[in-house]
């Protein structure tokens, strides 16, 4: 089966998730770009849509849902999203598309986050993806210089600027062993706007996608 294929299948079974009337939160990759044109069909049962970066609002808005900006409405019922990493407690490792601060942030606003993810992404252990660390640009410099005192190998992610006009550092060779650890100590280092980590907002239901079909894991 083709990886397409897979994301398409999984983007399926998190549209059984979907209920009517419903404040919807919107991720950001290839997966969930699968989701939002499978909720073309179903964007009469949406009350609200709150996109978590500029490439999903654009195509929300050409299947016809207009996203709000989060501040105007309440807590969403529904947050669907893809991933970079998961283990089996739902921790995961976000950012490869650049957009880890508005999705941790719509994730914190969601009652629920459904993650969906092929199978090659589900792990023991996090970290041989690189952790995408956004990073006010002034400080990149100084927050590279504490991801080697932490053990790993920073790369700046020199062709790219975020939508909310910052750099990345992907760093690698993490060994991830305490994911919540590790989230809340990289957040206190000055110049970090977001890890890439979500183990604080972990996902409440991971959708994974193999050739044998979809399965359910709830941390
Ligand atoms: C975007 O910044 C990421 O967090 C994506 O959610 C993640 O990279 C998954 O993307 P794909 O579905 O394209 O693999």
């Amino acid at each position: 089966m083709k990886r397409e294929e897979l994301k398409r299948a999984v983007a399926t079974a998190a549209l059984e998730e979907l209920r009517d009337g419903m404040l919807l939160g919107i991720g950001t990759g290839s997966t969930v770009n699968h989701f939002i044109d499978l909720l073309a069909e179903h964007r009469h049962r949406v009350q609200a849509v709150v996109s978590s970066s500029e490439a999903s609002s654009r195509r929300l808005s050409e299947i016809g849902l207009e996203p709000v900006e989060l501040s105007s409405v309440n807590d969403l019922d529904l947050y669907v999203d893809g991933a970079d990493e998961a283990t089996k407690h739902g921790h995961l490792i976000k950012g490869g598309g650049g957009a880890l601060t508005r999705e941790k942030i719509v994730a914190a606003a969601s009652r629920r986050f459904v993650c969906i993810i092929d199978d090659s992404k589900l792990k023991g252990v996090l970290g041989a993806f690189p952790l995408p660390v956004e990073v006010i640009p002034m400080a990149r410099a100084y927050v590279s210089r504490q991801m080697v005192k932490a053990g790993g190998r920073p790369v700046w992610r020199s062709d790219f600027v975020t939508d909310n006009g910052n750099d990345i550092i992907d760093v690698h060779n993490l060994n991830i062993m305490n994911p919540l650890e590790m989230e809340r100590r990289f957040n206190q280092i000055a110049g970090v706007v977001t890890v890439g980590l979500f183990a604080q907002r972990r996902a409440d239901l991971l959708l994974i996608s193999s050739p044998a079909g979809v399965r359910r894991i709830e941390p």
